[in-house]
C-alpha cells in the first residue's frame, strides 16, 4: 500500500453496502447521455434499423443525402412499429394506415384517409424523435429525460492521435444489468481466469500489481504506467523500442478508454456498456491504431482475438446470470473490487446530484493506489 496515496482507504475484505443486487436494476438514472445505438455499416439508406436502448424501441435510419435519425419505434396512430412500415429515403410510411412521417423531425406528413375537406393539421401529429449523430462507426442517440433542461453534452469519442489509423468495432450481447456490465468490464481480477490464453496469460502468470489511480470528473483514471510485461501483445509492441505506456479510464454512465502510447504510435480503445433494458446489455467495443500498419492482415487477426476475448468475457456474463437468477447477497472486497466500489458511489453521487442541485460528490478525495494480484 503506498503510503503516499491516503485515499486508498484500504481494509480487510468486506461485504460492500453499494454492492448490487441480483434482480433488475430501473435505467432512469442512466437518461440524457449519449448511447450507441447501432452499428453505422447496418443503417442504410431508405431502410429502418430497430434498436433497443433503455427499454424504448428505436427504428434508425438513414435518409438520401445520408443523414441520420432515429425515432421511437411505434406509430402515434395505433403503435405499429414503424420498422414492420416502408421508409424511401424522404419519408417512412406506416404499414398499417400509411400515415407518413419526417424521421428527422418525427413530424407527420400525410393521412391517406383524409378527404379533401377534412382539416385535420397532420402536422401537429408527432412520432418521438431523438437526437442522433455518427461517428467511430456508430450511430448514436442521446436519450433525454422527459421534461429534462440539462443541456445536452457531446457525444462520446474515440480518441485519436494521428491521421492516418485502421480501425474494428466489436459486441457482445450480456444478459445482465448495466451494473454488472461496468463492474464486470472494470474488473481487474478475473483476466488469468477468464481470459486465459496462450497469446494473453494464465493462472501461472498472476503476480503482484500496484497501480495509481485519480479522480477525473465523472470517473477516474489508473494512471500512465508501463503495462504488464506477462501478456503477449504488450511484448510485441517492444519491437519499437520505444517505452510503452498504457492509461485506463472510466467515465459515468458506461465508458472505458484504454490508451497505449509507444512513441509516435498508439491503439485507443472506448468499450461502452449500453443498457438495452434493465435485464439486458450491449458491450460495444471500438478500436483505433497507427501501429504495424505494415503488418497484412493485422485487421482481421486482431478482430479474431478481440472476438475470442470478448466472447470470453460474454461466456462468463451468462453464467453468472445463472447465479444472480436467485438474488444472492454479493460483496466487493479491497483493493481488485475497489473500482467496482468507486463505480457504485460515482453513480450514487450523481443521481444525488440530480436530484438536490448540488455539486457532484467524489469517492476519491485524492489519488490512490490499489494493489491487488492478476
Ligand atoms: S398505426 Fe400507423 S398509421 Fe395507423
Ligand atoms: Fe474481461
Amino acid at each position: 500500500m503506498g503510503s503516499e496515496t491516503k485515499a486508498s482507504q484500504n481494509g480487510p475484505a468486506v461485504a460492500a453496502p453499494q454492492a448490487p443486487s441480483g434482480g433488475a436494476i430501473e435505467c432512469d438514472w442512466c437518461l440524457d447521455f449519449w448511447y450507441p445505438a447501432v452499428r453505422s455499416n447496418r443503417v442504410r439508406t431508405g431502410k429502418l434499423q430497430a434498436a433497443m436502448l433503455l427499454g424504448i424501441p428505436l427504428a434508425v435510419g438513414r435518409d438520401n443525402q445520408g443523414r441520420v435519425f432515429a425515432v421511437r419505434d411505434s406509430c402515434p396512430h395505433r403503435g405499429m412499429p414503424f420498422t414492420e412500415g416502408w421508409y424511401d429515403g424522404e419519408l417512412i410510411e406506416c404499414s398499417y394506415h400509411g400515415w407518413k412521417f419526417d424521421g428527422h423531425t418525427g413530424r407527420c406528413r400525410e393521412i391517406p384517409s383524409l378527404t379533401a375537406d377534412q382539416d385535420l393539421d397532420v402536422e401537429k401529429i408527432r412520432a418521438k424523435s431523438f437526437p442522433a449523430e455518427e461517428h467511430d462507426g456508430y450511430v448514436w442517440v442521446y436519450m433525454a429525460h422527459p421534461g429534462s433542461r440539462e443541456e445536452r453534452r457531446p457525444a462520446p469519442q474515440l480518441p485519436k492521435f494521428s491521421n492516418g489509423y485502421r480501425s474494428i468495432q466489436l459486441e457482445a450481447h450480456l444478459p445482465c444489468s448495466i451494473d454488472h456490465g461496468i463492474i464486470g468490464l472494470m474488473d481487474p481480477a478475473h483476466g488469468p481466469f477468464v481470459h486465459q490464453s496462450w497469446w494473453w496469460r494464465g493462472r501461472r502468470s498472476i503476480h503482484e500489481k500496484r497501480k495509481i489511480f485519480e479522480p477525473i470528473p465523472n470517473g477516474f483514471r489508473m494512471k500512465a504506467h508501463s503495462p504488464s510485461a506477462n501478456s503477449a501483445p504488450y511484448k510485441l509492441l517492444s519491437v519499437y523500442g520505444k517505452p510503452i505506456t498504457t492509461t485506463i479510464e472510466f467515465e459515468l454512465p458506461n465508458i472505458r478508454r484504454e490508451e497505449i502510447r509507444c512513441g509516435d504510435y498508439w491503439f485507443s480503445s472506448q468499450t461502452t456498456v449500453t443498457p438495452e433494458s434493465p435485464e439486458r446489455c450491449r458491450i460495444d467495443f471500438v478500436a483505433a491504431w497507427n501501429l504495424f500498419r505494415w503488418v497484412p492482415f493485422l485487421t482481421p487477426v486482431l478482430r479474431w482475438f478481440g472476438n475470442r476475448f470478448i466472447g470470453q468475457d460474454q461466456r462468463t456474463m451468462e453464467k453468472q446470470a445463472e447465479g444472480l437468477k436467485y438474488d444472492p447477497s454479493l460483496m466487493l472486497i479491497d483493493d481488485a473490487d475497489r473500482p467496482a466500489k468507486w463505480y457504485f458511489q460515482l453513480k450514487k453521487g450523481y443521481i444525488e446530484s440530480k436530484r438536490n442541485g448540488a455539486p457532484m460528490p467524489h469517492p476519491m478525495d485524492g489519488p490512490a493506489t490499489l494493489r491487488w494480484r492478476s
